[in-house]
């Protein structure tokens, strides 16, 4: 955590706000210093918050060299949106785990100069030869690790052209100069941590089988030990070739015909058109109020800001600041049951499906669901009207918060899906491809990867963007902003969803990210809980109500968050104390 009361390394003109206004037994002299202090304070606080500005800035992100990239470009002169370059681009060099230029991501913007609030989709799509059977064997079972493992479980990457327009339309600074941190770490390796290493060892099989990933990621064919240290030269010649030539650098010439014709070799299915066809998208965000916080979130293709916002319609309509903890807890689950199922039955890649979502985000669809809550039982999924299928995802994903001087705002969630996506690196590119093709629905009426069931809506088609939890957010009450999100599939969500009763609890950004977790997706239906995230009180009080439990066995979620109070016109940053991340405010 920092803040600017705390580990601020340079407090600046807001120095005063250390000295508090309680000195005892002060000289009439110092008085009047201190007098004179309180109203520069004063006058201060008004100048920004009349010029909407904190005059600083804040970032939080998974790896400390992300936030100090990130800070590097802020000081050369980027905005916001330069430093989310900076930081997307560093994230996929030295969290090569979690998100990359193989795979994509959404970024959530808010200019300040003009209050524009956007989403940046750079989701991955389906390769144009993609069908919804591809995973399937001749007896219609599903092949198990063809949409996990290797080049045919690759979606075309959006991250690179999201990056680029990021710099086009919002950035101020040249691309080449916000993706230099990147590149100077993949030429010039890093030290990997205790999550790269572990993340190795559990997806070494998957990587010894692309011998190109083999040779960057392992040590002799063995996941390394933390501090080993990671060149990636071929990843760093990719980057400059974006960096000199932009949209073009990446999805077409060189790298294009590398990527293609290495995944072909390696039984994939892509073709140039399916790179130089992409375009990252802008779309409206999702928007709701929850008791007086207006909550700004991730719309379709991601699932994220809807099952949240309808989750929080639901329990706008119970005071639980005044019920009892088991109370409240239980009414959460029974919020997420619902807004998890109308996930599964209605959302997806908003080109190819129809979805009600004025319905699902009226308060009116909220109370009708409100009517089946009892407050002291579970209602089991299955008396639920049903939705048609399973479907998981990823959650070896990336997020970072910021905001700048000027009051612009980034909150993004980056995603190759599991740990170190499909394994698979062309020969030449060093870039490492996701494995975000089993996101779909990629076995009708089964599980995907993390249990979550999904329907007809998120069935694979050519061209389409498999559905997503990410959930990168914004929180505005009259008097603080916050920006937020966290990686870990289908359990962002629910994660998000705590975090924001705790913001509505008055609780700042330390207090968010340590939150202890729970989550009920719909199905499988069952309350999973990490160590810490439910008390044996709660445990006992919920089974007694009828809820079935199951431990992680680990604490999960990585989110990153920052906090403009606008009152005091004051910067927080914190960083899940679960990860290896950095928050700093400057
Ligand atoms: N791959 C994780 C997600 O998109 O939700």
């Amino acid at each position: 955590m920092a803040d600017f009361d705390g580990k601020a390394p340079s407090a600046g003109r807001f120095e005063v706000i250390r000295y508090g206004f309680g000195r005892s037994r002060l000289g009439w002299r110092c008085a009047a210093v201190a007098f004179l202090k309180c109203l520069l304070f004063a006058a201060v606080v008004c100048v920004a918050h009349a010029s909407g500005r904190p005059g600083h800035a804040a970032i939080a992100s998974a790896h400390p060299l992300a936030t100090q990239a990130g800070f590097e470009i802020l000081d050369q002169g980027g905005n916001a949106f330069d430093a989310a370059i900076a930081i997307s681009a560093v994230l996929a060099v030295v969290e090569p785990q979690s998100s990359g230029i193989g795979g994509g991501g959404f970024w959530l913007l808010r200019r300040a100069a003009d209050g524009k609030t956007v989403m940046l989709d750079g989701r991955e799509t389906a390769p144009l030869a993609a069908r919804p059977d591809m995973y399937l064997d001749t007896r219609g079972e599903p092949r198990l690790s063809a949409s996990l493992d290797g080049a045919l479980a690759a979606g075309i990457p959006g991250l690179p052209a999201a990056l680029v327009r990021l710099s086009k339309d919002y950035g101020r600074l040249p691309l080449a100069k916000s993706l230099a941190p990147a590149i100077r770490h993949a030429e010039n390796g890093f030290a990997v941590g205790l999550r790269y290493a572990k993340a190795a060892k559990d997806r070494e099989s998957a990587l010894r089988q692309s011998p190109a990933a083999s040779a960057i990621f392992l040590d002799q064919g063995i996941a390394p030990q933390p501090g080993f240290h990671l060149v990636q030269k071929d990843l760093a010649k990719t980057l400059r070739r974006i960096a000199r030539f932009g949209h073009a650098g990446f999805y077409g010439g060189t790298t294009a015909r590398l990527l293609v014709q290495g995944v072909k070799d390696a039984g994939g299915i892509w073709q140039a058109g399916d790179l130089a066809g992409y375009r990252a998208l802008e779309r409206a965000p999702v928007q709701g109020m929850y008791r007086g916080i207006r909550i700004t979130s991730a719309g379709p293709p991601s699932s994220g800001g809807t099952v949240l916002l309808e989750a929080l319609n639901i329990l706008s309509g119970y005071d639980l600041a005044r019920m009892d903890a088991l109370t409240r807890k239980h009414l959460v689950i029974e919020a997420e049951r619902r807004a998890y199922r109308d996930r599964d039955l209605y959302l997806g890649d908003p080109a190819f499906v129809n979805m009600p979502l004025n319905r699902l985000l009226s308060a009116a669809y909220a109370a009708g669901l409100r009517v089946a809550i009892r407050p002291d039982r579970a209602l089991p999924s299955a008396a639920l009207a049903a939705a048609p299928e399973a479907s998981r995802q990823g959650d070896d994903t990336s997020h970072f918060s910021l905001i700048d001087r000027h009051g612009n705002l980034v909150a993004a969630t980056l995603s190759i899906n599991n740990s170190f996506g499909s394994g698979f690196v062309p020969p030449g590119t060093g870039v490492l491809l996701n494995d975000e093709m089993d996101d779909f629905a990629t076995a009708p009426g089964r599980p995907n990867a993390y249990g979550l069931v999904g329907g007809g809506a998120n069935a694979i088609a050519p061209g389409k963007r498999m559905l997503s939890s990410m959930s990168p957010t914004f929180l505005e009450t009259k008097d603080r902003t916050a920006v937020l999100g966290t990686p870990g599939g289908s359990r962002i969500i629910s994660m998000v969803l705590l975090a924001v009763l705790d913001f509505a609890e008055g609780r700042g950004p330390e207090s968010w990210v340590s939150v202890g977790r729970f989550h009920h997706q719909y199905l499988p239906d069952v309350v999973e809980y990490e160590p810490g995230g439910l008390s044996d009180e709660d445990i006992r009080g919920l089974e007694s109500r009828g809820h079935r439990l199951k431990p992680t066995g680990y604490r999960y979620g990585d989110m990153h968050a920052v906090q403009w109070d606008r009152v005091r016109n004051r910067l927080s940053a914190a960083s899940d104390p679960r990860g290896e991340g950095v928050a700093e405010v400057k």
